[in-house]
């Protein structure tokens, strides 16, 4: 699961699609967590995609991981300060890749 500390535990070494992103990354197998309020840990994500397709107000969108040996796709909380808290992705994801902090 996501390690809900991340932002102390890890640094953030750059930003994609506008969210921050917390290392270690090196690609194509470490992709780091992506996001802050709402984070997706992109090594344990593997594209089931409720969180896209259930999220009220969108706040994900696909990105491609090509080589990605989890998967080849991942989700971007590109809207990440739309969220609402309303913590169905955190619920709904599989495999618990994503993290919501309404602090
Ligand atoms: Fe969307 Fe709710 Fe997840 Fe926020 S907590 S990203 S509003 S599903
Ligand atoms: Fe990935 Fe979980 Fe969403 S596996 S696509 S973060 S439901």
């Amino acid at each position: 699961a996501i390690d809900p500390n991340f932002d102390q535990n890890r640094e953030q070494v750059g930003e994609e699609n506008g969210v921050a992103v917390w290392g270690p990354v090196e690609p194509p197998e470490k992709l780091g967590i992506h996001g802050t309020h709402v984070a997706v840990d992109y090594d344990i994500c593997l594209a089931d995609g409720a969180c896209l397709e259930n999220c009220p107000v969108d706040v994900f969108t696909w990105v491609d991981t090509p080589d990605h040996p989890v998967s080849e796709t991942k989700v971007e909380p590109t809207n990440e300060d739309q969220c609402i808290d309303c913590m169905l992705c955190v619920d709904i994801c599989p495999v618990d890749a994503i993290d919501v902090d309404p602090g």
